[in-house]
């Protein structure tokens, strides 16, 4: 069996090999004959985290609703290939998925489930897994479909699995920004760091935004984004930005006991108020305002650049 170094050879190998061949998206035939949106662009940020259990799904979905009781039209996508829950944290099972879609038995539109506050979700399903055995029209389908979403939100949302995998990988290049989280055990920051590597070797323009989560106060979640941006820019040449933290909460796991955003459930708690603060900071993204020409269309194209 292989160690995680290993593996971590074995992408990084792979980035670097892809590199060889064509330069960077921008280089490719894809990117030179893709038609820039004229309309409105979604904002695309994907969750993701080096180790599992950090609690991405729970802040992906509570982040989601703070952001919507803001006015912000959001939507999730699950796109955790393994052991999806994004339905379960949120108590809607969906009826369709994004292989619904790809199949030509649904439109974007028909799957979105709705959830607490007005939050649409799209469950990736077996869709975003067969990505790569997609032929050319079904591609074409699915780059359509998505793209109507830079109409029907402001935030796009996308939930992954634990960092790593190629495919995990894959929405991580193709997303403008990324929230990383990570919680304050040192196997958690060590994986968020090799994360950071992995992704600075292909992209040191990437928006890495940092989120401590299950910090025991603000003092531990400080000192972890400190030294975490500190290492980052010394050996990686890389500014992370620091997006915040999560405290560690025991109504948290109470509420996904009853299916129910915690947000929602225990509105006062001292994680919901965190939360508020993630997402007025989110907001305030003073450098995602001056730039506005991304969108979802885009992300779906680079995904498939890096699948194919
Ligand atoms: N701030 C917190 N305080 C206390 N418990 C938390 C907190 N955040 C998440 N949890 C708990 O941690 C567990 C994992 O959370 P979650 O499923 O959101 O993680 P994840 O990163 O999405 O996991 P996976 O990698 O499996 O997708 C859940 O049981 C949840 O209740
Ligand atoms: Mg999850």
């Amino acid at each position: 069996m292989k160690d995680q170094a290993g593996n971590l050879r074995d992408i990084v190998d792979k980035i670097n090999n892809k590199n060889r061949i064509l330069y960077s998206y921008e280089d490719s035939d894809l990117h030179k004959n893709f038609v820039k949106p004229t309309s409105k662009n979604a904002r695309v940020i994907t969750v993701t985290s080096g180790k599992g259990g950090v609690g991405k799904t729970n802040i992906t979905i509570n982040l989601a609703i703070k952001l919507a009781k803001q006015g912000l039209k959001v939507i999730i996508i699950d796109a955790d290939l393994g052991l999806s829950n994004i339905d379960i944290v949120f108590g809607v099972i969906p009826k369709y998925n994004l292989s619904d879609v790809i199949n030509y038995r649904k439109g974007i539109l028909d799957i979105l489930e709705e959830g607490p506050s007005g939050v649409r979700f799209i469950s990736g399903g077996s869709g975003l897994q067969d990505l790569v055995k997609l032929d050319k029209n079904q591609l074409a389908r699915l780059l359509i479909e998505l793209g109507k979403l830079d109409e029907e939100a402001d935030i796009i949302l996308i939930d992954t699995g634990a960092g790593l995998s190629d495919q995990v990988l894959s929405f991580i290049y193709a997303a403008k920004e990324v929230i990383l989280v990570t919680t304050a055990e040192p196997t958690a920051i060590t994986d968020a760091y090799a994360l950071i590597k992995i992704i600075a070797k292909k992209d040191k323009s990437k928006e890495i935004k940092l989120l401590v989560n299950k910090a025991e106060n603000s003092i531990e979640a400080d000192n972890i984004l400190n030294k975490l941006h500190d290492a980052c820019l010394k050996f990686l040449g890389v500014s992370i930005r620091k997006l915040g933290y999560v405290s560690n909460d025991s109504n948290i796991p109470k509420a996904v006991k009853i299916q129910q955003p915690f947000v929602i459930s225990f509105e006062k708690t001292e994680a919901a108020n965190d939360i508020s603060v993630i997402a007025a900071a989110l907001i305030d993204n003073t450098d995602y305002k001056q730039d506005n020409g991304y969108g979802i269309r885009l992300f779906v194209n680079k995904l498939k650049w890096f699948f194919n």
